[in-house]
């Protein structure tokens, strides 16, 4: 299973002190280093950690894929267009939230998500949904013609070790299943830790793993290239 790592809190430390230290597009090359498959960045519309700088650069010095969360809206499909990431993944956006905080509904703004996503697709970039787990979801996706699909594993990993986290890894296989089945490339993420990594990187219908805050956590006192190559031990 392949790992994009998400160095938007390499950046949050950064934006701390409005500094130039340290940079995400170091912890990007480290991440390499240490077997990353893609690199990952949220260009928030807040700017809080992310800026457009590190995203120019990291499109021009990073030898995996570059994926770029964003908000679907036109201002940030014009910045997409500029840089060129190799995948924007589209997904909700709250001004006071403190990590995205769900999937897309992608029913209520099914026509938004068309416009945006038609844009990006028309200029060659690949476009993920970030969607909550349910056959609903993944169905819609289908009919606006999108191709990725991660799956949010947040209530999961919220609910880690409990039956509601049981409950949850059922619906996350069960989408995961029909989504294969309409040939959709599946991804998931949000919330994975070493410790509950497990059960989500056994389902095979899975591709791709997307992780942020737990490696860079663990890269505080291991490094960054050793915490990323211990996840990926762990998606063996
Ligand atoms: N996937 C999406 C769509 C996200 O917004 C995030 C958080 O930025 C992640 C994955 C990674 O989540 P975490 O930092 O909890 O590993």
């Amino acid at each position: 299973m392949k790992l994009s790592v998400n160095i938007d809190h390499i950046a949050t430390i950064r934006q701390a002190r409005m500094t130039n230290e340290p940079d995400p597009v170091y912890a990007a090359l480290m991440a390499e280093m240490g077997g990353a498959d893609g690199i990952t960045v949220h260009l928030r519309q807040d700017r809080r950690h992310i800026q457009e700088r590190d995203v120019e650069i990291l499109r021009r010095v990073i030898k995996s894929r570059l994926n770029m969360e964003m908000a679907a809206s036109m201002e940030m499909v014009k910045i997409a267009l500029k840089y060129k990431p190799d995948m924007c993944t589209l997904v909700p956006e709250a001004k006071d939230e403190i990590t995205t905080s769900g999937g897309l509904d992608v029913i209520m703004f099914s026509e938004k998500i068309q416009e945006v996503a038609g844009n990006l697709l028309a200029a060659g970039i690949s476009v993920s949904l970030f969607i909550d787990p349910g056959i609903d979801n993944i169905k819609t996706c289908h009919r606006l013609g999108i191709r990725f699909v991660e799956l949010n594993t947040g209530e999961y990993a919220k609910h880690s070790n409990s039956s509601f986290a049981a409950l949850e890894l059922e619906k996350i296989k069960k989408s995961a299943t029909y989504a294969r089945k309409l040939n959709f490339t599946l991804l998931a993420g949000h919330g994975l830790t070493y410790q509950n990594i497990k059960p989500i990187a056994a389902i095979t219908e899975i591709e791709e793993l997307n992780i942020g805050h737990s490696i860079i956590a663990n890269a505080a006192f291991v490094g960054l290239k050793e915490a990323v190559a211990r996840m990926k031990e762990l998606l063996r």
